[in-house]
């Protein structure tokens, strides 16, 4: 009753928006860390939709992610500019490292993987962003060293 209560006024903060649903999203995001998929039918209900559009939306972008994140987010940038000084190698590292692929959380909770396309540090690539902050240059070393004491 709690989440469905926040979801509501949440709701109630956007109505009147046109199209309403994507922010409404995001600030469901932005509060819990993900989209509940309990949510789905309390958004269909106050904004007037189906619940296949509302979860048609959830799934086609990436950024709703429908389980809480791990404790931990790490979030790889797979843009043009990263990728032309390395970021694939990055990625490929942090995947066998954590033994996830990207959108997937380790099985202790303790970290998620995720892909972005542009962290706007291109001139300093590759970029690789941790629980919002953001780091520069990041060799699968630097990686290393930066994950290793947040995979507790
Ligand atoms: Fe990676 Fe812009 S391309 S930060």
């Amino acid at each position: 009753p709690d989440l469905e209560q926040r979801v509501r006024s949440i709701v109630a903060e956007h109505r009147g928006t046109r199209g309403a649903l994507l922010p409404v999203l995001h600030a469901v995001k932005e509060e819990f860390g993900y989209v509940d998929p309990a949510v789905i039918p309390v958004l269909a209900t106050e904004l007037n939709l189906s619940r296949a559009d509302v979860y048609g939306v959830i799934t086609f972008y990436e950024d709703f992610r429908q389980t809480p994140p791990g404790r931990t987010t790490v979030r790889i940038c797979r843009a043009e500019a990263c990728q032309a000084v390395g970021a694939g190698t990055l990625a490929d590292r942090a995947r066998s490292r954590l033994g996830v692929s990207f959108g997937g959380t380790t099985p202790d909770g303790a970290v998620t993987l995720d892909q972005v396309f542009c962290l706007g540090n291109c001139a300093t690539g590759p970029a690789v962003e941790i629980d919002g902050r953001l780091h520069g240059r990041v060799t699968p070393e630097r990686l290393d060293a930066l994950l290793a004491p947040r995979e507790a």
